[in-house]
């Protein structure tokens, strides 16, 4: 379905009847993600998804995607169809988006589960990689995103699921330069949320693989430990939700409920 925001296109599906869950995909890919873990969950629960600014069939509404951009688009889809308390489930990008959502209309959420995604800014390194990044992206934008798209699965994984592994990157090719460029500029940017969500009252969860290259599982886990977040680390990369398929989808589903 689509919702029309400040003149451009959000795109967003909703199935399902019961307590309402909303899951939110990452950089460079779209609502069609989560496919699998939105059939398991829709037997019990009202499930959303939603393609987020210059993702899939959303348009773009400038030159930088803040996180806060992303979730007004969001609360503006949710507001449409009038729910007004929902968990979140935000894969890596979709978790930033959760996080600022989560600050921005504190007393909507019930719940919060970040999929290969943290609450931490991005380190000085990270900021340069993304600013290079997307210099790059203007001369030559396929090889970008094939490098982007590279280090996402554990070597081993890739070979796996590359059926899995080759839909994906059809998805984030898609992806238009804008939407890219706008997202990474708007991730860049984005504020630490350590504080916030280890006070956060709501419930919440972290899960990581443990050959994820994109975030620092081992300061996650200290952090976690300390400050009692439930959090639990899946063998392979930073796409879970395909490499660590059946036990995601439990957590997920447990974590609900
Ligand atoms: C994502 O998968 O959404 C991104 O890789 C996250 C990031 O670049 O921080």
């Amino acid at each position: 379905m689509i919702l029309e925001y400040k003149g451009i296109d959000v795109f967003y599906t909703d199935q399902g009847k019961g307590s309402v869950v909303v899951l939110l995909h990452g950089f460079l890919e779209d609502s069609s993600m989560w496919q699998n873990v939105a059939s398991e969950l829709v037997e019990k629960n009202r499930v959303i998804t939603i393609d987020l600014l210059g993702h899939g069939k959303t348009g773009c509404l400038g030159y930088v995607h803040k996180m806060e951009d992303m979730a007004a688009a969001v609360y503006a889809v949710l507001r449409h169809l009038k729910l007004k308390k929902y968990v979140f489930i935000g894969h890596s990008m979709g978790g930033y988006v959760a996080l600022a959502f989560a600050k921005l209309y504190p007393d909507s959420i019930k719940g919060l589960c970040l999929l290969n995604s943290t609450y931490q800014e991005d380190d000085k390194d990270r900021k340069q990689l993304r600013a290079r990044a997307n210099k790059m992206a203007q001369s030559n934008y396929e090889n970008m995103v094939r490098m982007s798209f590279a280090n996402l699965f554990s070597v081993e994984s890739k070979l796996k699921h590359i059926e899995a592994y080759n839909n994906a990157l059809e998805v984030a090719l898609k992806t238009p330069v804008q939407g890219y460029m706008a997202a990474n500029e708007g991730m860049r940017l984005r504020e630490d949320s350590s504080i916030f969500f280890a006070e956060a009252p709501f419930k919440k969860i972290i899960l990581l693989g443990e050959k994820d290259t994109i975030l620092n599982t081992e300061e996650i886990l200290l952090f976690t430990d300390k400050h009692n977040i439930e959090t639990f680390v899946f063998s392979e990369g930073h796409m879970s939700h395909i490499e660590n398929k059946k036990e995601v989808n439990k957590k997920l589903l447990f974590f609900i409920e």
